[in-house]
């Protein structure tokens, strides 16, 4: 797939013309990369230089004003604004990311038509490469995107969590991972309580997807866990109607946590990765859990269901203490957590926690540089006394209606030992409108800000003295 938005043999494709882009940033640049009958002849057109701004400036050449620090978003734009051909670039001398480019220009031909009788897909736009240009980094982060989108995008009939099951057997078979799977009243057996409670009341089993790979030299233990809620009605607490429409959404944290995996293992990055995703509908009959039940968890803590639309926490709570059992160096989970997350920072910025702030400090510049941005939110105990309950020994959503993106973290926290190095991230994983190369609907959000910190830990590693690695 990737691999046709370019080429490295332009001789194959010479039947077609080629058409040269040139760059610019700002309308001074005009001069210094046209010929003044050029810049005259964009200015009687009204070429204003605004970023994403497109002309032609005869039939063989073009003109695109791009964002040097957005180069992503720039060649998105870009791409899904030509028709198709093929392109050759003129680059700016310096500072630019050509890995972004890559990845932007392939994803400005992303589109959701898997139910489109008669697609709108246009043929690809293809950019002419120099042949020593590495793209498997590209590669893999536009796989994991697409991937990331299509399981959001697709209805929730056709994404139950057998559904998911069958993604993380495509795993098993591309790279020789390992799955086990826990269904239904397996999962009360294994002493899954949480999960198995939520789930319960559906036609659809609930599963706790448990994926296993690691590299020939890991040197880097990471355990990955995604809130899998195929659909979250909300439960006997159902959600009106405005707020389910778009809760096929909920299994946006599985759907992350799967695309960092498949960038990890088709990038081969020395790694022992884990991953864990408790796949359930949040479904309504008589089977199903009520407000103020009580249920006991793996780590043996009780809990007092609040409010059965707090769901995501339950099943998070099972497989995060699961995931710390083998300490891995780090646990990640991944989930559309809470409406209260959305409202602190709007649709675009997931919210991140840690009980280790000072080590997660890169991870956040990181996000800012590269347009993928994360940010901190406190695990601030003074409103753990908030999560009381009068019953259990926590309640799951708590007595106050203020803070709940972090009495929702500080309930998840509960459920980490201490000392194992955790992030919470509570996204959103969902675009409310459309921007060119950025579609509404389901969309990878932090990913490319975490494979980049992942690489970041990896090279600080491999630098490291042998005996602190595992
Ligand atoms: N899946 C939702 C959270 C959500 C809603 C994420 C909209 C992104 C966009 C979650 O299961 C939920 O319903 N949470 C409740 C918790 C509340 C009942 C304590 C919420 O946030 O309203
Ligand atoms: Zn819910
Ligand atoms: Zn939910």
């Amino acid at each position: 797939m990737f691999e046709k938005f370019f080429t490295q043999d332009i001789s194959k494709n010479t039947p077609k013309k080629t058409f040269k882009i040139v760059l610019v940033e700002t309308k001074s640049d005009l001069k210094n990369v046209l010929s003044e009958e050029e810049v005259a002849f964009l200015k009687a057109q009204g070429f204003k230089a605004t970023v994403g701004e497109l002309s032609y400036l005869s039939c063989e050449k073009i003109i695109f004003c791009l964002k040097k620090d957005d180069t992503l978003s720039s060649f998105a734009i870009l791409s899904s604004k030509l028709p198709a051909g093929i392109y050759e670039l003129d680059l700016p001398k310096e500072g630019f990311k050509w890995d972004d480019t890559l990845l932007g220009w392939a994803l400005g031909h992303y589109g959701f038509e898997k139910y489109k009788t008669m697609p709108l897909k246009k043929e690809p736009r293809i950019l002419k490469i120099a042949k020593t240009t590495d793209c498997s980094y590209a590669k893999a982060l536009f796989e994991a995107i697409c991937l990331v989108r299509d399981l959001i995008n697709t209805p929730a009939n056709e994404m139950m969590p057998k559904d998911l099951k069958k993604v993380c057997e495509g795993f098993t078979k591309t790279y020789c991972a390992s799955l086990e799977v826990l269904e239904g009243k397996e999962l009360l057996k294994a002493n899954y309580p949480l999960i198995y409670a939520v789930g319960k009341a559906s036609c659809e089993e609930p599963l706790l997807l448990d994926l296993r790979w690691s590299s020939k030299k890991p040197c880097l233990s990471l355990c990955l866990v995604g809130k899998g809620v195929c659909f979250d009605s909300g439960g006997l607490d159902i959600k009106p109607s405005s707020g389910m429409l778009t809760m096929k959404k909920d299994m946006g944290g599985a759907a992350h946590v799967l695309g960092l995996a498949h960038a990890i293992m088709s990038l081969n990055l020395p790694v022992k990765l884990r991953v864990l995703i408790p796949a359930v509908e949040n479904a309504i009959s008589g089977s199903a859990m009520r407000p103020l039940d009580v249920y006991s968890s793996r780590s043996k803590k009780t809990v007092e269901i609040g409010n059965t639309d707090a769901e995501g926490r339950l099943i998070l709570a099972d497989a995060l203490f699961e995931g710390a059992c083998e300490k891995p160096d780090w646990l990640i989970n991944f989930a559309t957590l809470t409406g209260a997350a959305r409202v602190a920072l709007g649709p675009n910025i997931p919210v991140i926690f840690s009980n280790k702030s000072e080590e997660i400090t890169s991870l956040l510049r990181l996000s800012l540089e590269e347009n993928d941005p994360l940010w901190q939110l406190p695990l601030y105990e003074g409103y753990k006394d908030s999560l009381k309950s009068s019953v259990a020994d926590l309640s799951s959503t708590g007595s106050s209606s203020y803070g709940g993106a972090i009495t929702a973290a500080l309930f998840l926290q509960e459920f980490v030992p201490k000392g194992q190095p955790w992030i919470h991230v509570d996204l959103m994983a969902w675009n409310l409108k459309s921007r060119p190369g950025f579609p509404e609907g389901g969309e990878a959000m932090g990913l490319r800000s975490f494979l980049l910190w992942i690489q970041s830990l990896l090279k600080k590693r491999s630098k490291a003295p042998r005996s602190s690695q595992i």
